[in-house]
């Protein structure tokens, strides 16, 4: 079988470490052919014939063909999952309705050419930021298309909050699980540790033993260094995380695509979850099954979780109104 994936700003950073990942069969398995369509702007199409052309150099058995365009309707013809990882990034002095609007500008458009051109199954991960509202708006613009398909990414915060709590533990990664991001993929997100386990018992137990008071360090130490990992990679390295934001794209649609065998982290459309306002798309503990996220119902919730979920969704209401404002919804 061949799947049709189409990436947008495939000729930026993050397109450049997801497309060699894609083409060697990370995210699909090494029995799916991938046909890969590149959609940019006139500004980087260069850029993305360029990594067309060292996709064709790396002689890739799973890669069937690749096509570069600026033209939204060829870009999702056909497409089966659709990577929207091309934003337009905050410019000195643009204020934040500035940076919606111009989002407005790429994710609308581009929900409307999704419905029209893709295949009726589309599968629709947003990356580029704002990633919630950007496929909030993305969604309300796709007719005909569930808002079920779009779902944004917020696997890296989880990703970064695991191996946190590993290194802390001293525990390998994998050990650790279901340690959820509530929200919006911003400072205000919540990493969640409350249901957290490693190498299956309750993670809380085995940190206090480390950390001692636990709620202290989640307030000082965990959550500021999940939430500000970004500005900490930006300022170490002198440019922003590109091979972890891809890594935990491919994370999130091999695991919607597939499946997964426990609970991760993605925002999706909210049918009043955990008192979260329906149609936001909001991150949320979930599973995969059958192509299809489920939101992990039950959770007990605390009084300190529920601050934290709530002034995160706030953040997301407050976007959806300044959009609605604009006319994007
Ligand atoms: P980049 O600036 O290197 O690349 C962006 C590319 O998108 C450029 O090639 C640009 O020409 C293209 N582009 C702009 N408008 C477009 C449009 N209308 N259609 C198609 N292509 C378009 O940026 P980078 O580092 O690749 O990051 C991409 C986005 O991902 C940014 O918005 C960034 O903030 C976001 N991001 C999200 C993360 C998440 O966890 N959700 C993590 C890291 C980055």
């Amino acid at each position: 079988m061949t799947t049709t994936i189409t990436i947008t700003g495939a000729g930026g950073q993050i397109g450049y470490a997801l497309l060699f990942r894609i083409a060697a069969g990370d995210l699909l398995g090494p029995d799916e052919k991938v046909r890969l369509r590149l959609l940019e702007i006139p500004q980087g199409l260069g850029a993305a014939e360029g990594a067309a052309l060292e996709l064709q150099d790396g002689a890739f058995g799973l890669l069937e063909d690749v096509e570069v365009t600026d033209a939204a309707a060829t870009g999702f013809d056909g497409c089966d999952l659709a990577l929207l990882v091309g934003a337009r990034p905050r410019g000195p002095g643009m204020e934040r309705g500035d940076l919606l609007a111009a989002n407005g500008g790429i994710f609308g458009p581009q929900g409307r050419a999704i419905a029209e051109n893709a295949a009726p199954g589309v599968r629709v991960t947003v990356v580029g930021n704002p990633a919630n509202t950007n496929a909030l708006i993305a969604a309300a613009s796709a007719e005909g298309v569930p808002a079920e398909r779009f779902s944004a990414l917020t696997r890296l915060d989880e990703n970064r909050a695991r191996a946190q709590l590993a290194q802390t533990l001293g525990m390998p990664v994998d050990t650790v699980r279901r340690v959820p991001i509530w929200g919006n993929h911003s400072a205000s997100q919540f990493p969640d540790i409350s249901h957290a386990t490693v190498a299956g018992l309750p993670a809380s137990e085995a940190l206090a033993k480390i950390v001692g008071d636990v709620p202290t360090w989640l307030e000082q130490t965990f959550i500021p260094r999940v939430a500000k990992r970004g500005a900490e990679i930006i300022q170490v390295r002198g440019s922003s995380s590109v091979a972890s934001a891809a890594s935990a794209t491919i994370d999130h649609v091999r695991d919607w695509a597939l499946g997964t065998d426990d609970w991760t982290s993605a925002a999706v459309v909210s049918h009043g979850e955990y008192g979260v306002p329906e149609g936001l798309i909001s991150s949320f503990p979930v599973r995969s099954i059958d192509g299809e996220w489920h939101v992990v119902e039950g959770l007990e919730i605390d009084d300190w979780a529920r601050t934290r979920i709530d002034a995160s969704v706030a953040e997301l209401v407050e976007e959806r109104d300044a959009v609605r404002a604009l006319g994007l919804l």
